[in-house]
């Protein structure tokens, strides 16, 4: 049975590099691995007001969804040197009630993604210290750091970089093993 990988995708915009490179790494992964785009997009902002028995159906959805997954995978680009706040937002509310947190212990990995040279490094390491305290083993190397997006990609979104497939392609088999070595069930 493949390990089922809860993908986040920090962007929401319809064209975004980021989301194209999240369906490229599902698409290249191996197949001990399924990957799934999880959608962040219709999460209310957390509100510890309306947390508890009468959260808000999609929180409850989301946080069941993230229980079932074997792994998490954040695939991000960077607003201001940090991820951008639909993302911080899904940690947020997966992380809650106090507890009973979703992300518990699952094996978990990053790419950040940018148009820009740096790769998105500070969105990169601030969904890190996230995940530090979630207690999710966050993947040490590889890291993934996809600077230049624009020119990796064709109109359509498909990768047209060979270097960037293969790097992907092996980022992907060592999360597969980094998986294996982590998780807890
Ligand atoms: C950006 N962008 C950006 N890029 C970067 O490399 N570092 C940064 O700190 C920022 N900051 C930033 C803030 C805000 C509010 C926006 C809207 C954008 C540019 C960003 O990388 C670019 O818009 C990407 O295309 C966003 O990713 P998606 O939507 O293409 O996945």
């Amino acid at each position: 049975v493949p390990r089922d990988v809860a993908v986040l995708v920090g962007s929401l915009r319809k064209e975004s590099f980021t989301r194209k490179i999240a369906l490229a790494i599902a698409e290249l992964a191996p197949p001990a691995l399924r990957l799934e785009l999880v959608e962040i997009r219709a999460l209310p902002l957390y509100d510890q007001d309306e947390d508890g028995a009468t959260a808000p159906a999609p929180w409850t959805a989301f946080r069941e969804r993230i229980r079932r997954a074997d792994a998490v995978l954040f695939v991000t680009p960077e607003y201001n040197r940090s991820v951008p706040g639909a993302l911080k937002n899904a940690i947020d509310v997966g992380s809650r009630p106090y507890g009973h947190s979703a992300w518990s212990g699952k094996p978990g990995a990053v790419v950040s993604v940018s148009p820009g040279a740096l790769g998105a490094f500070g969105a990169n390491h601030h969904r890190r210290q996230s995940l530090v305290f979630l207690d999710v083993p966050a993947m040490p190397q590889p890291e993934a750091y996809v600077g230049g997006v624009a020119s990796l990609l064709d109109p359509a979104g498909k990768l047209v970089n060979e270097g960037t497939r293969e790097f992907l392609r092996k980022f992907a088999e060592a999360f597969a093993g980094w998986i294996e070595a982590n998780a807890r069930r």
